[in-house]
C-alpha cells in the first residue's frame, strides 16, 4: 500500500522518480507526488489521480533538482485529493516527507503539535511526521551545546520524531537544511536502497529501481540512513554508525516490464510454466526433495502436534490447497488460517507447533504480525515468500522462496501456483524426514511435479474457448464457483480472481453445501462454474451441478482428461478440459483456465486488469 521512490545523484531527479512511481503504481494509485530540493528550497508537484497525471503537471516540468522523493498513494486517512497527496511539508516548508504505512497515534501527535502552534492542512496521518521533525529540529537548534552539522541535526530530529510514532512507516525526508542529503528509515513497512555509481536510489520494492542497479541494501526496522550521491551511512536506533552489506538481486530488469504483453496479469499467467519450473529449481536431487536451509530433525518433526499455515487472500488459498497433502503425507494436522483472524483469537501455538507464513510480497502487515505472535509463543516459524529480504522472510526463523520473479499485477497468479509447488516440495521433505512416505510415493509426486510446466503450457495453448465463455459472461451480475475437496479450493481462488478484477459478484461453494441455503439464489441464466478433477468425486459434483441446471443455471465445467470420460458432456453448456495430474497437484493446473476467464471478462468490460479499483498489491496496513 503506497509506493515510495527516492533519487539522489547527478541527474535531474524527476524523470527517474516518475519512472519509479509508474513501476510502483500497483501499490496504490489514487494520487501521486514528487518533491525535490531546488537550491535552498523544496518544490512540490502533486495531484489526485494516477502517476500519468503527474507527467503533465506544470509543477512537475519545473522540477530541476537532483535530489527528490516521490509517492503513489493508496488512501487510508483522508480522501484522495491534492491536499492529502504526498509529499507533505512541515509548517515552515523546510522538510518534505513521503510515507508508506499508518501512524496510529496521529491524533494525539497532532494535538501535541497544535498546542505548540503547528497547523495542519490535510486530513492525513502523515502530515504529523514533517511537523514533528520540524519541532525536534527547532529543539536541536535551541540546544546551545549542540555543534553538530545540519545533517546530523536533522538525523537526530528524524530519530526523535520516529520514536514518537506508533504504527508502521517507511519514510523519506529531504530538507532545505541539508541540500545534499536525504534521510530514510523504516519500521514494519518495506524500503530498499539501490546502490549506484555516484547516485543512489530508494524504493518500496526492488522492481521499481531494478533497471538502475542490482546491488541493494535491505533495511531493518529503525535503521536510519543518510544518503548523499557518493555515500550511504547507516545508523542504529542509538544513532551509532555501522556498516551494512549489499545483497545482489538476480532478477532480470526485463522481468519487471510487460515484455510485449498487453498487461502484466496476462504476462504473469503465461509465465507460470517458468515460475513453477524455477521454483522446483534444484530442490530435487536423486528423486528426493532437498531443503538445505531447514534443519528439521525427525525428532523435532515427530514432536509437532499441529502445523499452522497463515496467510491472506490468494496466499491463504495456496495453504488450503496443500492442507490435505500435508495431513495425508506427514500425518500431522494442519490448520490454515487467515492472518488477520489468527492474530486476534489467541491461537494455540507453542513449541509443538510449526507455523508457516505464505506471502508473495513478504510484507503483508497481518501476516507479519501473526508471525511475530507465533515467535512470542515459541513456535518455529517458516516463511514462504517471493521477495528475498522481505520483512516476513527476515523475521521468520527459516525462509524459503518461490522463484516466480516479480509479480506486478495486483491479482496474484504465478505466485499462487509457485506457492503450491513449493509447499508440496516442502511436504515431501517433511514426510521423508518423518519417514511417513514411501520412496515410490515420493517418486510419483516428484515426476508429476516435473511434468507440471508442460501441462500448464498445454492449458495456455487452448484459451480460445475461454475467451468465448468470457464474451457471454461479462455482463453478468453474479457467478457461482463450486467444487469438492481440492476443487473447492480452486473454486475459492477462481472466484476471488473474478471478483477482484471484473467487479462481478461471485461466490464459491463446496458443491455439497449449496443445497443447505445458497441454492435459493440460483435462477434462470445464472452462471455456475464447476471444477471436477477428482475421479472419486465426479458423480457427486455432477449431481450437484445438475440440481442447478434444473433450476436454469448456465454451466461451465473444468474437467481433466480422466474425469472428462466420466461425464455426459451434453448436460453442460461449456466443458474445458485440462491435462490430468495427481489430485495433490491438480489446483496448479485447473486454476489456469479460470485465471484466464477472469482476465478475459475484465478485458471485455474494458477495466484496468492490472490495477483494479480499491486494491493495492502489497497490503502493508492492517
Ligand atoms: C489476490 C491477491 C491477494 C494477496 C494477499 C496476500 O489476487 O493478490 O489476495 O494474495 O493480499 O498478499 P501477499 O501474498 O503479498 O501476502
Amino acid at each position: 500500500m503506497c509506493g515510495i521512490v527516492g533519487y539522489i545523484g547527478k541527474q535531474k531527479a524527476s524523470p527517474i522518480l516518475l519512472a519509479g512511481l509508474s513501476k510502483l503504481e500497483y501499490r496504490g494509485y489514487d494520487s501521486a507526488g514528487i518533491a525535490t530540493i531546488e537550491k535552498d528550497f523544496i518544490k512540490v508537484a502533486k495531484d489526485k489521480g494516477r502517476v500519468e497525471n503527474l507527467y503533465n503537471l506544470k509543477e512537475t516540468k519545473e522540477l530541476e533538482g537532483t535530489i527528490g522523493i516521490a509517492h503513489t498513494r493508496w488512501a487510508t486517512h483522508g480522501i484522495p485529493s491534492k491536499i492529502n497527496s504526498h509529499p507533505h511539508l512541515d509548517i515552515t516548508e523546510s522538510f518534505a516527507v513521503v510515507h508508506n504505512g499508518i501512524i496510529e497515534n496521529y491524533i494525539e501527535l497532532k494535538k501535541f503539535l497544535e498546542e505548540k502552534g503547528y497547523e495542519f492542512i490535510s486530513d492525513t496521518d502523515t502530515e504529523v511526521i514533517p511537523n514533528l521533525i520540524s519541532y525536534f529540529y527547532s529543539q536541536e537548534m535551541e540546544d546551545s551545546q549542540n555543534n553538530k552539522n545540519a545533517c546530523l541535526r536533522v538525523l537526530k530530529a528524524v530519530k526523535n520524531a520516529c520514536e514518537k510514532l506508533i504504527g508502521s512507516f517507511s519514510i523519506e525526508v529531504i530538507s532545505k537544511y541539508m541540500p545534499d542529503n536525504m534521510i530514510v528509515v523504516r519500521k514494519d513497512s518495506p524500503l530498499v536502497i539501490g546502490k549506484g555509481n555516484s547516485e543512489n536510489y530508494i524504493a518500496s520494492d526492488i522492481p521499481a529501481i531494478l533497471s538502475y542497479t542490482k546491488d541493494f541494501y535491505l533495511l531493518n526496522n529503525f535503521e536510519y540512513v543518510i544518503l548523499s550521491k557518493d555515500n550511504i551511512k547507516f545508523y542504529d536506533n542509538k544513532l551509532n554508525e555501522f556498516t551494512k552489506q549489499t545483497t545482489t538481486i538476480t532478477w532480470d530488469a526485463m522481468a519487471a516490464d510487460k515484455g510485449g504483453y498487453e498487461d502484466f496479469m496476462i504476462k504473469e499467467i503465461n509465465e507460470q510454466p517458468t515460475a513453477v519450473r524455477e521454483t522446483i529449481g534444484s530442490r530435487i536431487e536423486n528423486g528426493k526433495c532437498i531443503f538445505p536451509e531447514l534443519d528439521f530433525s525427525k525428532e523435532y518433526l515427530s514432536s509437532l502436534n499441529l502445523i499452522y499455515i497463515v496467510a491472506c487472500g490468494t496466499a491463504m488459498h495456496a495453504g488450503l490447497a496443500v492442507k490435505n497433502t500435508i495431513e495425508k503425507l506427514c500425518k500431522i494436522p494442519v490448520i490454515v488460517d487467515i492472518a488477520s483472524e489468527f492474530r486476534y483469537r489467541n491461537p494455540i501455538v507453542n513449541e509443538k507447533t510449526l507455523c508457516i507464513f505464505v506471502s508473495q510480497s513478504g510484507e503483508t502487515a497481518d501476516t507479519l504480525a501473526a508471525l511475530k505472535l507465533s515467535k512470542e509463543n515459541h513456535a518455529k516459524t517458516l516463511a514462504i515468500t517471493n521477495v528475498i529480504g522481505s520483512s516476513i522472510s527476515r523475521e521468520a526463523d527459516f525462509a524459503i522462496y518461490t522463484h516466480a520473479g516479480p509479480e506486478i499485477a495486483v491479482a496474484s497468479t504465478k505466485a499462487y501456483t509457485s506457492q503450491i509447488t513449493l509447499l508440496t516440495l516442502l511436504t515431501l521433505y517433511l514426510a521423508e524426514t518423518l519417514q511417513t512416505i514411501s520412496q515410490n510415493e515420493i517418486r510419483e509426486i516428484v515426476d508429476e511435479l516435473l511434468s507440471l510446466p508442460s501441462k500448464i503450457e498445454n492449458v495456455l495453448k487452448n484459451i480460445d474457448p475461454i475467451s468465448i465463455i468470457a464474451k457471454n459472461m461479462f455482463k453478468e451480475k453474479d457467478v457461482f464457483y463450486i467444487g469438492r475437496g481440492v476443487d473447492y479450493v480452486t473454486s475459492q481462488e477462481a472466484s476471488l480472481k473474478l471478483k477482484e478484477i471484473s467487479y462481478i459478484h461471485s461466490e464459491s461453494y463446496a458443491a455439497g453445501e449449496l443445497k443447505h441455503g445458497t441454492i435459493a439464489l440460483i435462477e434462470k441464466g445464472i452462471n455456475v462454474i464447476g471444477i471436477i478433477t477428482d475421479s472419486n468425486l465426479v458423480k457427486k459434483t455432477v449431481s450437484n451441478i445438475e440440481e442447478l441446471t434444473t433450476r436454469g443455471a448456465i454451466t461451465t465445467v473444468i474437467v481433466n482428461e480422466a474425469t472428462e470420460k466420466q461425464i455426459d458432456k451434453t448436460i453442460f453448456d461449456n466443458v474445458i478440459v485440462v491435462p490430468e495430474t495427481i489430485s495433490y497437484l491438480s489446483p496448479i493446473v485447473s486454476i489456469v483456465p479460470l485465471q484466464m476467464l477472469a482476465y478475459f471478462v475484465s478485458k471485455e468490460k474494458g477495466l484496468d486488469v492490472d490495477k483494479p479499483r480499491n486494491l493495492a498489491k502489497s497490503v502493508t496496513v492492517e
